[in-house]
């Protein structure tokens, strides 16, 4: 047996982690030869109903689980981890936007990023999933200037995953059937959900998603609209964020992350330098990417970008920025 990996999931007391840990847990994500040793940050007011969870990791008798370690300590749970899964933070209820959460929200990943910078391994992959992701993972990456920025991550698959439902619904195929929807931008209302590179096998045969789906009005107005507020939809519907679909996402991200996409191409939040396709630098913008199995990712070059894309992508950049200038005032305020 190899040696246990270390894995942080914050907000551990949480919805998300509920659905989360199991699956970690039993092997779905580092694969079925790994050890873990789970490292559960939460607040002190949660640190019981932290250890009910424990109680019931211990009751699942998982063999990959080395250990768990409930704590509400950032320097015992940020020392020496392989992998940080950064999801406390407060959710937002109906009727606000994720970027109305930063106020509360980016203080935690503040303070979580000098955590990463002072006692996590220098290798440490992070993903920020709390809201607004995109910008919480940005000041936790300038707050780890010891930790490479490759390295710092938003969840942005759980859009992915849905982009590829609602196609898959749309054709009666199965979700695996589509390829390549991307997902560019912010995990937000303003992302842009992009079918023009997809493609789809329907009774066997590959084809562009496009031409399989033959209605460009539903691309281009009710699939984007679906998929931009889906979040909000089920918070409408629930009274409660998106937890179940949210962990499953979080594991298809790591678990790619960990072992490489091969040519797949997978949705991720990453800071932008330099990039393909002129998004301004100095935010964490989704692109889409396939990675290598040294855990390097490489933004998909190439891809032709048509004016309505265009306009598309410049409006959640914007956004991003503005959140960014937002979240660096508070921190320094
Ligand atoms: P939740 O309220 O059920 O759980 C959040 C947990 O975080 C709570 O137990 C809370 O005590 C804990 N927490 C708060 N501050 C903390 C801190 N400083 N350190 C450690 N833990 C802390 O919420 P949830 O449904 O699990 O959602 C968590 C976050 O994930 C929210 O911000 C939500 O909006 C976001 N989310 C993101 C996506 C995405 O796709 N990126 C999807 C779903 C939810
Ligand atoms: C989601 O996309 O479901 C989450 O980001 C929760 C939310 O606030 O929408």
């Amino acid at each position: 047996m190899a040696e246990p990996i270390k894995v942080l999931v914050t907000g551990a007391a949480g919805q998300i982690a509920y659905s989360l840990l199991y699956s970690i847990a039993k092997g779905d994500v580092f694969g079925p030869k790994q050890p873990i040793s789970l490292v559960l940050l939460d607040i002190q007011p949660m640190m019981e109903v932290l250890n009910g969870v424990v109680m019931e990791l211990q009751d699942c008798a998982l063999p990959l689980l080395s250990d768990v370690i409930p704590t509400a300590d950032e320097a015992l749970a940020f020392k020496d981890i392989d992998v940080a899964i950064l999801v406390g933070a407060m959710p937002r209820r109906e009727g606000m936007e994720r970027k109305d959460l930063l106020a509360a929200n980016v203080k935690i990943f503040k303070s979580q990023g000098i955590a990463l910078n002072t006692y996590a391994k220098k290798t440490v992959k992070v993903v920020v999933v709390g809201n607004p992701a995109n910008t919480n993972a940005l000041i936790a990456s300038r707050c780890a200037p010891t930790i490479p920025v490759e390295n710092f991550s938003c969840l942005t698959r759980l859009d992915q995953n849905r982009a590829q439902a609602q196609v898959a619904a749309k054709l009666g195929i199965s979700s695996e059937s589509v390829e390549r929807a991307i997902i560019w931008g912010n995990h937000s209302s303003t992302q842009f959900p992009d079918l023009a590179h997809a493609t789809v096998t329907v009774n066997g045969k590959k084809s562009s998603a496009l031409e399989a789906i033959k209605d460009d009005n539903w691309v281009q107005n009710d699939f984007i609209k679906t998929v931009q507020s889906r979040g909000g939809a089920v918070i409408k519907a629930r009274k409660l964020s998106s937890a179940m679909s949210a962990a499953k996402a979080i594991c298809d991200h790591m678990r790619d992350w960990w072992f490489g996409t091969g040519d797949r191409c997978v949705s991720m939040g990453v800071l932008s330098t330099g990039n393909p396709y002129g998004i301004a630098e100095g935010i964490m913008y989704s692109f889409p990417l396939t990675i290598g199995t040294d855990r390097s990712y490489k933004i998909v070059s190439g891809l032709n970008i048509t004016d309505f894309a265009r306009e598309k992508m410049d409006l959640t950049q914007n956004e991003l920025i503005e959140e960014r200038d937002m979240a660096v005032s508070i921190c320094d305020g």
